[in-house]
């Protein structure tokens, strides 16, 4: 070995909207046809190839015509499945990806996963390209050189204006997420703009030119950050547990390891200790893995443990060597450190370290509070706590789960006041989030107006009378709002009837009646016969402060309620044209 200090692959997520076309650009490199194989052409998990030096120069023939010294080793590529799991990538103090590559398709542009892919990286400050891939659908598109920008001079003129087109409606739309781009041909320093790469994974075009401004990056972004140091550092993706074995798909991002070692994965509590059986590598533009006794980050792994342990997906990992205070200290800055909850909030579950990191991240942005986080499916204890949270503000009474389902035994549970939210996708799940919160504050607000004052309609049910007089006791139906005892009644004509003495439903004496219900009521002073037998509807009477508190809150009222609001008033104007003006 020499003393000079070896540099690892720069590691380089692929991700974007789910059928934009991630898959079939790493078949184009690979020279592989992976996306044709996967069921429903869906990709369901994460993913890596190794791209060598070597094959990338003689791949990519434009970075030696281009005369760009190339100092990497290579490139580990991570393909992602277009749902959720690029959050996965995280390790300490960011993202797992030292680079990453956004698949959007030209003709669509951005898609919610996009939008959540480009939120990640500005949280993370990956820096990246944007591949515009499925160039060949532009219509009248024709593959007229090897070399893009003058494939791209030469398409006719309808065909070069539509692309131009789409280009510059991408550029504003990615301009609106606060970055600024630029073909990749146009750019002079990657510092200030993010390229954008036209391609087509289908004919090929555009990938050497992918790969090798990927190529510029990497030198311009990460020189000096690439070292290899001796300690072999990873991130678990993925765990298969079986009898007395655990299988672990891994990412290994730093230093060495040897099929003899031990390794520490992290936890919520101790780290874990496992001894490898089976070490195998990825193999160079491939997805098959060879068992080897030494690896060197990056690369992508698959181990086999001498015993069958609980671990999470999207911890870290590193070689043991009895050190275990330092990794206890290493992995409570990784893990505990990022998932910070707060006194009060919601309940967030997720199915990774990195995409709970991830989710928490994104909720802190929108100002909502967490008080219990957790990996895994949602619990019992996460229903326990939703409904002690409801107590307090029903605007928290709420579970949320990024990519994961809720265990069985929780439907025995009661869970009327708390509302579970699960999404594969997380832009989805917050909005989804935010609109059930101010749905719910709405709610509260509303709840507040309607203690202020009655606002109702009634209709008499005239069959329906059980005394006449003294007190009159008759059937009515609320046809709008809710009925409260003590509610002073007024017909059509504004005439004071009386206040609600009683009410009950199904013989049950109740104090609040609301919309649909149908109910007997009793008034004292009133006669039926004399003063209600002809009439169909009663409102609430309304005094002109509280006309005012409902028309300044409008917006939390019905169409329905708005409409006997506008009625009352109608009615009390009727007899005094100034009241409520
Ligand atoms: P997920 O993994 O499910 O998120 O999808 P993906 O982004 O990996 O997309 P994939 O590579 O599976 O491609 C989706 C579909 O688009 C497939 O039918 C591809 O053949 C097609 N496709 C991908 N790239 C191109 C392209 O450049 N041109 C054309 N015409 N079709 C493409
Ligand atoms: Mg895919």
């Amino acid at each position: 070995m020499t003393a000079e200090t070896k540099i690892r692959q720069p590691i380089v997520t692929v991700a974007g909207h789910v059928d934009h076309g991630k898959t079939s650009i790493l078949d184009q490199i690979r020279g592989s046809c992976v996306a044709q194989g996967e069921a429903g052409g869906i990709t369901q998990k994460i993913s890596f190839t190794l791209f060598p030096r070597n094959e990338i120069l003689e791949r990519c023939p434009i970075i030696k015509q281009k005369k760009l010294n190339l100092e990497i080793p290579g490139f580990l590529f991570i393909d992602t499945p277009g749902h959720a799991a690029f959050s996965n990538l995280r390790k300490r103090g960011g993202s797992l990806a030292d680079l990453a590559i956004l698949v959007i398709d030209i003709n669509e542009g951005i898609k919610p996963q996009t939008a959540e892919v480009i939120q990640i990286l500005k949280i993370n400050k990956t820096p990246f390209i944007v591949a515009l891939n499925k160039i060949d659908h532009i219509s009248g598109w024709r593959k007229q050189d090897e070399e893009l920008v003058k494939s791209i001079n030469m398409q006719a003129i309808n065909t070069r204006q539509q692309f131009d087109e789409k280009l510059m409606t991408l550029m504003g739309s990615l301009h609106s997420h606060g970055f600024e781009t630029s073909p990749f041909y146009e750019i002079e320093d990657f510092t200030k703009k993010v390229a954008l790469v036209p391609c087509s994974a289908r004919t090929g075009e555009g990938i050497p030119e992918l790969v090798m401004t990927l190529c510029g990056l990497s030198q311009k972004f990460l020189k000096g950050k690439l070292e290899l140091k001796p300690d072999a550092k990873g991130v678990i993706l993925e765990v298969k547990k079986e009898k007395t074995i655990s299988y672990i798909e891994a990412i290994l991002y730093d230093g060495k390891l040897t099929n003899k070692d031990e390794i520490a994965i992290g936890s919520f509590g101790e780290p874990i200790i496992g001894k490898i059986r089976v070490l195998e590598e990825i193999q160079p533009l491939s997805c098959k893995f060879k068992s080897i006794n030494e690896v060197h980050a990056a690369t992508g792994i698959r181990l086999q443990l001498t015993e069958s342990i609980d671990i999470l997906p999207g911890m870290p990992f590193q070689v043991f060597k009895n050190n275990k205070d330092e990794i206890i200290k290493e992995f409570k800055k990784q893990i505990t450190d990022n998932i910070q909850t707060d006194n009060e909030g919601i309940i967030a579950k997720a199915d990774s370290l990195g995409s709970l990191e991830a989710l928490l991240a994104l909720l802190k942005q929108e100002n909502i509070y967490v008080c219990r986080a957790g990996i895994g499916r949602i619990d019992k204890k996460d229903v326990i706590c939703a409904n002690t949270n409801f107590e307090n503000d029903p605007t928290k009474a709420v579970i949320i789960g990024f990519n994961v389902s809720h265990d069985e035994e929780i439907k025995e549970m009661n869970t009327a006041n708390i509302k579970i939210i699960e999404e594969e996708v997380v832009y989805k799940l917050i909005e989804k989030l935010k609109e059930y919160i101010e749905n719910k504050k709405k709610e509260g607000e509303k709840e507040k107006l309607m203690k202020l004052a009655t606002l109702c309609k009634l209709r008499i049910l005239g069959q329906y009378v059980f005394h006449n007089s003294n007190p009159a006791i008759f059937g009515v139906r609320v046809e709008t709002g809710r009925l409260k005892e003590n509610c002073t009644l007024i017909d059509e004509n504004g005439e004071e009837i009386s206040d609600v003495k009683r009410m009950q439903a199904d013989k049950k004496g109740i104090d609040e009646a609301s919309a649909g219900m149908e109910i007997a009521i009793s008034l004292t002073g009133t006669n039926f016969e004399r003063q209600l037998k002809d009439k169909t509807f009663l409102y609430s009477d309304l005094s002109a402060g509280q006309f005012k508190e409902f028309k300044k809150n409008k917006e939390l009222l019905s169409k329905e309620e708005i409409e006997v609001l506008q009625k009352i008033s109608q009615i009390k104007r009727a007899k005094e044209p100034t009241w409520g003006v």
